[in-house]
């Protein structure tokens, strides 16, 4: 029976805030709620109001080091399981969290300011789908017979690579870190999280639901800042597999870290993907599928939000206008409210990022941006961080609003006038992580999805991560792909060779 602190009550908890102050505090190492060595924690606060909603624990090297040893005893013993019974036990894990989903989409929506109708939900739900879909996968972590020679048997045997690491960030810090941990935890590893600054409360009650399910130790978390907490994981010998989500400033340091240590890297790292959009789509089907590529309800905080549009210049003003005046009728305001579409960026340095953009974006010449739907006027929201989409036209190539990912609610629209030139610009980036073709002409589309540069191509649909579906960028956009089988084989397991000769 888990050890629960006094307030964190066994069954779902729909009072977020009353949640998230039971939350706070603590880390989870070794199957039990602990508070940092050191003592200290860190504000956790609703970027939709500014209040501190709890604390987290700040951890540092000494916290990592207590989370990695108790993941690697119980590493030796999980690995021993049969595979399909650690499978079992992950499913049974993605039940409990489908039973808590409501609690765990109004946690998150608290901490991260993202709406709970058309965002958290979805989160909370895909979360469990991720754990389902693993925990049935356990069997196929299977090895081959290799025909070297008569007399001797040579066969393939999949293991664990050990403790992995893995350092998430805030966007969507439960289906980031189910994604990583679900496919590790089945191929026999262990893990110790390290949860995101902004978002540490949501993961944590995610943490202790699995304990209810796991072997102690087996997923451990940890709260605490990037330099102070993250690094020391990253560097901890007993780590032997690091999978990051966030920064292409930070995946770098990690994945130069690890190649001193010599161990594997998972980096996904962002994008600035691109959406073609031809004159012969469907054209009301594509400028929705404009704004959930765009992800406007996540304030476009997405790895893979479409933020270059390209559109065919017959279609180009009608696009623009349409996309436009459906993003004016979406309605920002409390992340909680059923009514609301759009939320908050998540937190005042994100902001002022975001913020930064827009006036360089303004301040461009021959630039102009529709500026869409209202800043709440709810007194309670005064110091929320709000900012309304923006959709820019008449930008060069060679702006930063165009290069850079900005991570906000900004996304920028061009016209082309042939497929050639519309390839060109959407492969004229450092990132590549997915893309979107809308056309009913599919010998373009399908010669299109051939040759952009990105790690996931979509024709006339822009879907969110799936469980079963490869996802993962080239060039900047990171190293490695996430969810399905094969990344649960190729990144969290090695292969070993046997050979038998009974001549
Ligand atoms: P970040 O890369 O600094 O943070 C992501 C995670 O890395 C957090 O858990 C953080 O604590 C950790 N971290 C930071 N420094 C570290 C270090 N030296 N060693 C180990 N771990 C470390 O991202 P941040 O500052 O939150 O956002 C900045 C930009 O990064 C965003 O504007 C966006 O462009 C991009 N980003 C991309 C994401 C994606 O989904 N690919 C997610 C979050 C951010
Ligand atoms: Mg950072």
């Amino acid at each position: 029976m888990l050890d629960r602190p006094s307030g964190i009550p066994e069954a779902p908890l729909l009072d977020e805030r009353a949640l998230a102050r039971a939350l706070s505090g603590w880390h989870f190492i070794g199957g039990r709620f602990v508070p940092a060595r050191s003592g200290k924690t860190f504000a956790v606060h609703n970027p939709a109001t500014g209040e501190e909603i709890g604390r987290a624990a700040d951890g540092d090297a000494a916290d990592v080091d207590a989370a990695v040893e108790n993941a690697a005893a119980a590493q030796r013993e999980w690995a021993k399981m049969p595979a399909r019974k650690r499978g079992a036990l992950v499913a049974k894990c993605g039940a409990l969290l489908s039973a808590h989903a409501e609690e765990l989409a109004r946690l998150i929506a608290l901490e991260t300011g993202k709406a709970l109708r058309t965002e958290c939900r979805v989160e909370a739900n895909v979360v469990a789908d991720i754990f389902e879909f693993y925990g049935g996968l356990g069997s196929e972590l299977k090895g081959e017979s290799v025909p070297f020679a008569p007399n001797v048997l040579t066969v393939t045997v999949r293991e664990p690579l050990g403790v992995v690491g893995a350092i998430i960030p805030w966007n969507v810090p439960m289906l980031l870190m189910a994604l990583k941990i679900a496919p590790a935890l089945v191929a026999g590893n262990t893990v110790v999280v390290k949860s995101a600054e902004e978002a540490p409360l949501a993961v944590l009650r995610v943490c202790e639901l699995m304990n209810r399910v796991l072997p102690a130790g087996c997923f451990n978390i940890l709260s605490g800042y990037g330099p102070e907490c993250g690094a020391p994981l990253v560097q901890h010998p007993k780590v032997r597999k690091v999978t990051f989500t966030g920064s292409v400033e930070v995946g770098r340091t990690v994945y130069q870290t690890a190649a001193a240590k010599i161990i594997p890297v998972t980096l996904e790292l962002g994008g600035k993907s691109p959406m073609l959009v031809f004159a012969d789509c469907d054209f009301e089907k594509t400028v929705m599928g404009a704004i959930t590529s765009m992800r406007f309800t996540r304030q476009g905080q997405s790895c893979t939000a479409a933020s270059r549009i390209f559109v065919e210049r017959p279609l180009f003003e009608r696009f623009v206008d349409a996309l436009a005046a459906k993003v004016d009728a979406m309605v920002m305001g409390d992340p909680l409210d059923e009514k609301t579409d759009i939320g908050t960026i998540i937190s005042p340095t994100q902001f002022e990022k975001v913020k930064g953009f827009i006036e360089e974006g303004r301040a461009t010449k021959g630039a102009s941006a529709r500026v869409c739907s209202r800043l709440p006027e709810d007194p309670a929201l005064k110091k929320g961080l709000f900012i309304q989409p923006h959709i820019f036209t008449g930008l060069p190539p060679e702006s930063r609003l165009v290069r850079e990912e900005i991570f906000g609610p900004v996304t920028t629209v061009f016209p082309f006038d042939d497929a050639a030139s519309a390839l060109a610009a959407a492969n004229d980036s450092e990132y590549g992580l997915a893309a979107s073709i809308w056309t009913n002409n599919l010998r373009v589309g399908l010669d299109l999805a051939h040759r952009l540069e990105a790690g996931l191509v979509q024709i006339n649909q822009n879907l969110v991560v799936q469980a079963n579906i490869s996802y993962g960028g080239v060039k900047n956009s990171g190293l490695g792909k996430e969810a399905s089988l094969e990344a649960m084989l190729e990144h969290f397991t090695h292969k070993k060779t046997i050979m038998v000769n009974y001549a």
